[in-house]
């Protein structure tokens, strides 16, 4: 199975368009140790030909046209055989508007977000109305209910229920609902080898860290690196948990339970362009580094 990394970065990107924070400022400048990057996708194939995405970012377009390996070869085709949506934020799921030339599309995800998208943020409802019809809405369950996907035969997909938040313009936002948010494990089941993300968490769950433990690759949420840190910076009054994100550097934060485990390459994802581990010359960078941790990129391609 190979995963690829579509888009590394939280909602904006980075450089985000109004933002002049130390790592966007220092990217437009042309500082080496500063990426580029998109909004928070990535997709995985077992063959390398026909991929399941996860989640459609806002700059999709320009992650497929960066990705070869999405090209259609037939005179109509998308090589994207299926969706999945962890949740319904706006960097997760906006880009769908600008696949509609590829309608229907099969999409998997849980009730809750299939609600949002049919009525407060009503992708699936506006995409009827172009050729081919919409989607194809496949649900995804809890408790480890396994689901599957017909173009990787040998994987077998399940959804982790986990504490992140509902979208800004959810009438849930700041009550989530089991099935806002989900976490999601796929297991080869041919090398045995398990892929576990989760792009947004809020709360360390008991369930969530034995999920983690039990991961050879995870692809973790990094939002922000301290909990304060878009307060500090000026740009929002709103803490990293109050978003649904766990800091990585804070007492109880994600870095001292990453730590405790063994087994998983421990992969960072979904990271606010806000976030001093962006530029690699940085001391967080080098602290994170220090702890055994990456931090994912565009384009980046893992095999297991
Ligand atoms: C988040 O990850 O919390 C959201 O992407 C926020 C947003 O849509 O701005
Ligand atoms: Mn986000
Ligand atoms: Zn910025």
């Amino acid at each position: 199975m190979r995963i690829e990394i579509l888009g590394s970065s939280a909602g904006g990107g980075l450089p985000q368009f109004n933002c002049n924070c130390d790592n966007c400022k220092g990217y437009r400048e042309g500082k080496k140790s500063i990426k580029r990057r998109t909004q928070s996708s990535i997709t995985i194939s077992e063959d390398g030909v026909n991929w399941v995405l996860f989640n459609t970012s806002p700059d999709i377009l320009e992650q497929i046209h960066n990705s070869p390996f999405l090209h259609p070869t037939q005179r109509r085709e998308t090589k994207i055989k299926a969706i999945i949506f962890i949740d319904a934020q706006i960097d997760h799921t906006t880009g769908l508007l600008m696949l509609r030339e590829g309608c229907p599309h099969e999409v998997y995800c849980t009730k809750e977000v299939h609600e949002e998208l049919n009525t407060s943020f009503p992708l699936f409802k506006m995409l009827e109305h172009w050729d081919g019809g919409g989607v194809i809405y496949n649900e995804i369950a809890f408790n480890k209910q396994p689901f599957f996907i017909p173009v990787m035969p040998n994987c077998e997909f399940y959804a982790v229920p986990l504490i992140s938040n509902a979208p800004p313009y959810s009438k849930y936002r700041d009550r989530p609902r089991v099935g806002d948010n989900i976490g999601v494990v796929v297991l080869n089941k041919i090398t045995g080898k398990r892929l576990f993300y989760l792009p947004g968490l809020g709360v360390l769950e008991k369930h969530i860290i034995e999920e983690m433990s039990q991961a050879d690759i995870l692809l973790v949420d990094g939002t922000v690196w301290t909990n304060d840190e878009m307060i500090k910076n000026g740009f929002s009054s709103k803490l990293g948990t109050d978003m649904g994100h766990l800091p990585l550097r804070d007492k109880g934060g994600l870095i001292d339970l990453l730590d405790t485990l063994t087994k998983p390459r421990k992969i960072l994802i979904h990271i606010n362009n806000t976030n001093p581990i962006l530029d690699e010359e940085s001391p967080e960078y080098k602290e994170l580094i220090s702890h055994g941790i990456e931090v994912s990129y565009d384009g980046m391609s893992i095999e297991i």
